[in-house]
């Protein structure tokens, strides 16, 4: 079998962009729900997004810089990252199916003062333990502190220590083989997770397949 063979060196900035975003699929969507420090509320999907670690449970996700500048460089912050160093909170909530147009219009660029909730036309439901609200309907809303945020050239890998969990209860399984609160994400198609693919496709989680592990994983 032949293969292009390329060094890095070899794509321009957006080209390099496209084939991270176009061949790591299917991805996971954090829809990040933020406040400034005057309380204004965000939301924004972000798909560079995974469990970082289990235990301390911590996740990250990748906030790219907006208008960056090609010939200069320039570049300036998205209102999530700006508010998530501001306030150091932030929750990210589990896109479901029937959320999938409302999480697209929340990347809308909208001025800093109005809030995607509205936008959308999401309601929104206070968190526990930190400001930012949660988005109603999400399976699971994770509130967060934040851990850090680690520059990667104009982008930032911001991670977040889960302090709190939000599950609908109509996906809490509770106790299974020995262990409490779990969760089956499958359980209503409606409220499986929503997943990013390359260009403007997404997909929805349909053919489930079994496979055993011998340690029964
Ligand atoms: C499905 C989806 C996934 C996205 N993933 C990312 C991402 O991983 N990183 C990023 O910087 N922007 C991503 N975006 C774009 C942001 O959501 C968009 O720039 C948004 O306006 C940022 O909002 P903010 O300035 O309020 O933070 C994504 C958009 C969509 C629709």
């Amino acid at each position: 079998m032949s293969t292009i063979s390329l060094s890095p060196d070899q794509f321009t900035r957006d080209e390099l962009y496209f084939l991270l975003r176009d061949s790591i699929i299917p991805r996971p969507i954090a829809w990040v729900s933020s406040v400034d420090a005057k309380g204004i509320v965000n939301l924004a999907p972000f798909s560079f997004f995974n469990v970082c670690s289990a235990n301390p449970p911590i996740l990250g996700f990748c906030c790219g810089a907006k208008d960056e500048d090609s010939g200069t460089g320039a570049f300036s912050i998205k209102d999530t990252r700006a508010n998530v160093e501001t306030t150091k909170q932030f929750v990210v909530n589990i896109v479901p199916e029937c959320l999938a147009d409302e999480m697209v219009r929340t990347s809308d660029p909208i001025p800093a003062n109005e809030s995607e909730f509205a936008h959308a036309g999401l309601a929104s439901a206070p968190s526990e333990r930190v400001a930012p609200p949660r988005v109603v309907g999400a399976p699971v809303a994770y509130e967060c502190e934040l851990h850090s945020v680690t520059p990667l050239g104009a982008n930032a890998w911001v991670m977040g220590r889960v302090v709190h969990v939000q599950i609908d209860e109509r996906i809490y399984v509770g106790a299974k083989r020995g262990l409490n609160h779990r969760v089956d994400l499958l359980r209503h198609t409606e409220l499986r997770p929503y997943a990013r693919l390359g260009g403007a496709f997404y997909a929805r989680l349909r053919e489930i397949e079994t496979m055993t592990r011998k340690d029964g994983g």
